[in-house]
């Protein structure tokens, strides 16, 4: 595998390319749920074609109070985890100025970040909007792959990439979850014993919201009623019921919706770790 460190060596290695390329951009610490979109990219690369990959912690996506020293590092596993599921390419800026150097523009979708994690986060999207943009740019991929773990973002990004033009195509890959129910998330590593126990809770609930729309329940409150206690002892971020399309909040189901959490637990560190899960209802 090759490992790029600069944008110049990037792009380098981008204008000798011919043939497809499927890109999936990471911030590291690999679990099944990242090895799931490589495999994703490397299907759709198909044999003659590349699969690149970035490894980058986007300080610019991170609050002023949020984890970006905890965040989980492992680039030496991570490299050879890519390398087992065909990744042929990975650009791993040694240093953020590699990408944020000099930088005066930052890429903003409006709206789509009112509610969930956009609110909760300030800011957060407009980091990981401008991160993307900067790597579509100097990877010019074919067909780039997202999580819909991370269906805000994911929403979002397929606007920034249709707005932007930027060419290609955004594909969205299911949620990778532990044998348990916990949605695979880098963060998972930083739960103490005892909280990756609890983190259940939110599986368990997303299960109960699931169990009641398919019993015929429509009404928004009702889903979610009693979700602060279903979620004890995590300390919830939030709890929505949004439009899975416009992501605004809906108070009756008639089109598809979006069920999202985000609850934080105490981490190792002695500080919280927030996890994210979400179902998508539909009627
Ligand atoms: P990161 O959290 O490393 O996630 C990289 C990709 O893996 C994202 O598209 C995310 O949605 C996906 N992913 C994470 N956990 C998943 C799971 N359990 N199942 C399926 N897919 C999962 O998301 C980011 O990095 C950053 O914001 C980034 C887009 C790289 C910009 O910095």
């Amino acid at each position: 595998m090759i490992v790029l460190r600069t944008r110049s060596a990037v792009l380098a290695w981008r204008a000798g390319l011919r043939g497809p390329l499927g890109f999936v951009p990471t911030m590291g610490f690999f679990h099944d749920g990242h090895l799931s979109l490589m495999r994703e990219a490397r299907r759709r690369a198909g044999p003659d074609g590349t699969v690149a990959i970035s490894i980058f912690v986007n300080p610019t996506q991170f609050g002023p109070n949020e984890d970006l020293d905890a965040y989980p590092r492992d680039e030496a596993g991570d490299l050879e985890k890519a390398a087992g599921v065909g990744v042929d390419v990975a650009f791993c800026p040694t240093d953020p100025r590699e990408l944020y150097a000099g930088s005066r523009t930052w890429v903003e979708v409006e709206g789509l970040d009112q509610h969930l994690c956009g609110r909760a986060r300030p800011g957060h999207f407009r980091g990981v909007c401008t991160v993307v943009a900067k790597l579509w740019g100097l990877i010019r991929p074919d067909v780039a792959i997202f999580g819909e773990k991370d269906y805000q973002q994911l929403a979002i990004l397929r606007r920034m990439h249709a707005d932007l033009c930027l060419g290609g195509e955004v594909v969205g890959m299911p949620i990778a979850r532990e044998t348990d129910g916990l949605a695979m998330s880098s963060r998972n590593a930083n739960l103490t014993e005892h909280s990756r126990q609890d983190a259940l809770a939110i599986p368990g609930f997303m299960d109960e919201v699931r169990r009641r729309f398919a019993a015929g329940e429509r009404r928004s409150a009702a889903l979610i009623a009693g979700a602060r206690v279903a979620l004890r002892p995590g300390r919830v971020d939030y709890v929505e019921l949004v439009d899975a399309a416009d992501l605004e909040p809906v108070e009756t189901i008639e089109r598809p919706a979006l069920c999202a959490v985000a609850v934080f637990f105490p981490s190792r560190g002695g500080g919280e770790v927030r996890l994210i899960d979400n179902a998508v209802l539909n009627p």
